[in-house]
C-alpha cells in the first residue's frame, strides 16, 4: 500500500517528494517539524510507490529528532528520500511508450502527487505561470538560503560562473551552443533587448500579428515612435488550411524596406503552434531577420532552436519549464550578435560575445541556480512524456466539446498546429463572464481573452491536471452551452 497526503486544509502534498532530498532533514526547511506535520495529515491510498514515506512514518510517531536522525541515516534514507523513489517509480514505466503513457491515469497520478495543490478551485490557467513541484521548490528554498548564508562573499565570486553553468545546461535543453544563449528574466526582457537593439531607421519595416504578446507590440510602437519605423501587422487565422496559408500571410506584409519579422511559436492566447521554421526560411529569401517568442514552446513541445532557423529567440523559464518566478532565455544566432545593441549598459567585452547583453544589475540569482533543478525534473519526467501527456489532456477535452452547438473552439484541431493549450468560447457570452461563471459556479480557474479575433477562455492544463478534473470542465462548458443563446 502506498500514501497520497492530503492536508487538514484539503490541500494535497507530495509523497515522493520531499522536504530532504540531498540533505538532512535537520538541514531543511521546516525540517523534522515539517515532516512530522505530514503525519498529521490525512493519510489517503493513490497509486505511488512512496514506501519510503510511509517507513519515515512509522518511524516518527513518538521519536524525538536525534533518534529520527540516526534512524533515517541508519536505513539510508538521508540525501535519498525522494529522488531514488520518484526515480523508481518512474522506473517501474520504462517499458512503456510516451503514447501509452500519456494516457495512463496511474502515471499522472503519481506525478501530480508531487505537487501542493490548491483545493479551492481546479486551476486550468497554468500558461502565466506553471507553478513548481514541491521537488523544486524545496530545492530553490535550500538555494535563497545558501546565497543568503554566503551574502556579497557569492556575488564576488561565483554568481556569473554558475550563471553560465545554468546557462550552458540550457543550451543543451535548446540545442544550441552556450556561445549563443544567456539567461534574462523572462521573454520580454529577451524579446525587447532585440527589438530594441536594432539599429533601425527611420522608413525601415516590422512585421507582425495583432495575436502577439502586447508587451512586444508596445516595444515595436516605441521604436515607431522613436526612428520612425512602419509596422505592418497581420492577423493569424484560428483554423488555417495550410501552413502555406500562414507563411504567404506573413510574406505579403514583408517589402525591400521590411528589416525584422516577429513571430510566436505557439500564440498564447489560442495554443496555434505556428510553422515557424517556413517562416524563417521565406523570411531569409527576402533578407528579413525574424525574431521569434517562444514564451510557450521550451519544455512544451519538443524542438532545437536551430533547427527552426530564426535569428533570435526569447522565452520565459517560469511556464513550462516550472522554474521559479523571473527567469527566461535570449537566443542570438551567432552571427547576429555583433549588431545588437544592449539595453542596458556594458563595456569591455568583445562586440561578439554575447554577455554584452546580459548587464542587468544585481537581480535574484538563487533563481539562476534553480534553472538546474527544473531542468532535472523535466528531464526525469521526460520531454516527450511531458509533450505527450499535455496534448493528450488538451484533446481530451476539446474532442468531447468541439462539434457541440454554442461551442466555439478558437485552436486548429490538427495534432501538429496545438499542444496543451486550447481556447473555447460559448455563442453569445463575453470571454470575461465566461471565466467568472467557470471560477464562480463550478470552480474552476481560466483566463479570459477577447481580442485579436479570439474571443474565448483559454485553457491550459498542466502535469498534475487530471482527466477527472477535465470532465467536471467539459461538463461545465456542455451545461453553458445548452443554457447559452447562441
Ligand atoms: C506569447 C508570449 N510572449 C511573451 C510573454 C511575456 O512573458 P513574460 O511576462 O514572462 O516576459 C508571454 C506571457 O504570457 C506570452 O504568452
Amino acid at each position: 500500500m502506498c500514501w497520497r497526503t492530503r492536508a487538514r486544509d484539503g490541500s494535497e502534498s507530495p509523497k515522493w517528494v520531499g522536504m530532504m532530498r540531498g540533505r538532512t532533514c535537520s538541514e531543511q526547511p521546516g525540517g523534522l517539524h515539517s515532516l512530522v506535520s505530514l503525519t498529521q495529515m490525512w493519510l489517503r491510498p493513490c497509486p505511488i510507490t512512496s514506501l519510503l514515506f510511509a517507513r519515515a512514518n512509522s518511524y516518527l510517531v513518538g521519536m524525538n529528532k536525534r533518534t529520527f536522525l540516526k534512524n533515517t541515516a541508519a536505513l539510508g534514507l538521508t540525501g535519498l528520500f525522494p529522488t531514488v523513489s520518484l526515480a523508481n517509480w518512474l522506473s517501474t514505466f520504462e517499458g512503456k511508450s510516451a503514447t501509452e503513457l500519456a494516457g495512463d491515469e496511474s502515471f499522472w497520478d503519481g506525478i501530480r502527487s508531487g505537487y501542493r495543490l490548491k483545493p479551492d478551485y481546479i486551476n486550468l490557467e497554468n500558461g502565466y505561470y506553471c507553478f513548481l513541484p514541491e521537488a523544486t521548490l524545496e530545492k530553490f528554498v535550500q538555494h535563497v538560503r545558501d546565497v543568503n548564508y554566503q551574502g556579497s562573499y557569492y556575488m564576488r565570486t561565483v554568481q556569473w560562473d554558475n550563471k553560465k553553468r545554468a546557462a550552458a545546461k540550457l543550451a543543451v535543453l535548446a540545442g544550441c551552443s552556450a556561445e549563443e544563449l544567456i539567461i534574462t528574466r523572462n521573454t520580454t526582457e529577451s524579446l525587447d533587448t532585440v527589438i530594441a537593439g536594432q539599429d533601425w531607421k527611420a522608413g525601415d519595416e516590422a512585421v507582425m500579428a495583432e495575436q502577439d504578446y502586447g508587451a512586444m507590440q508596445d516595444m515595436f510602437k516605441h521604436v515607431a515612435k522613436r526612428h520612425g519605423v512602419v509596422l505592418k501587422v497581420v492577423s493569424v487565422p484560428n483554423h488555417p488550411a495550410s501552413d502555406e496559408e500562414i507563411v504567404n500571410l506573413y510574406a505579403n506584409a514583408i517589402t525591400p524596406k521590411t528589416k525584422l519579422l516577429m513571430v510566436c511559436h505557439m500564440i498564447n492566447i489560442t495554443g496555434h503552434i505556428l510553422p515557424v521554421r517556413k517562416i524563417c526560411d521565406m523570411a531569409h529569401s527576402k533578407g528579413v531577420k525574424v525574431m521569434v517568442d517562444g514564451a510557450h514552446a521550451i519544455a512544451h513541445i519538443q524542438f532545437s532552436i536551430p533547427d527552426l532557423h530564426c535569428d533570435y529567440y526569447g522565452a520565459s523559464l517560469h511556464k513550462w519549464l516550472s522554474v521559479p518566478l523571473g527567469a527566461g532565455i535570449l537566443y542570438v544566432k551567432k552571427e547576429n550578435i555583433a549588431a545588437l545593441w544592449p539595453l542596458f549598459g556594458e563595456e569591455g567585452k568583445k562586440q561578439e560575445d554575447i554577455y554584452r547583453l546580459n548587464h542587468t544589475g544585481t537581480h535574484p540569482v538563487h533563481t539562476d541556480l534553480a534553472i538546474a533543478d527544473a531542468i532535472d525534473f523535466h528531464l526525469q519526467i521526460g520531454a516527450e512524456r511531458k509533450e505527450a501527456r499535455l496534448r493528450f489532456l488538451q484533446n481530451y477535452w476539446t474532442g468531447k466539446v468541439r462539434n457541440l452547438k454554442n461551442v466555439i473552439l478558437n485552436t486548429p484541431a490538427d495534432a501538429a498546429r496545438s499542444c496543451g493549450i486550447a481556447n473555447v468560447g460559448i455563442a453569445g457570452m463575453k470571454p470575461g463572464d465566461l471565466a467568472d461563471v467557470l471560477m464562480k459556479r463550478f470552480k474552476i480557474f481560466t483566463v479570459a481573452i477577447d481580442g485579436a479575433n479570439v474571443h474565448g477562455c483559454r485553457i491550459t492544463p498542466n502535469l498534475y491536471t487530471t482527466t477527472a478534473e477535465l470532465d467536471t470542465f467539459v461538463g461545465a462548458l456542455r451545461q453553458l452551452a445548452t443554457e447559452a443563446k447562441g
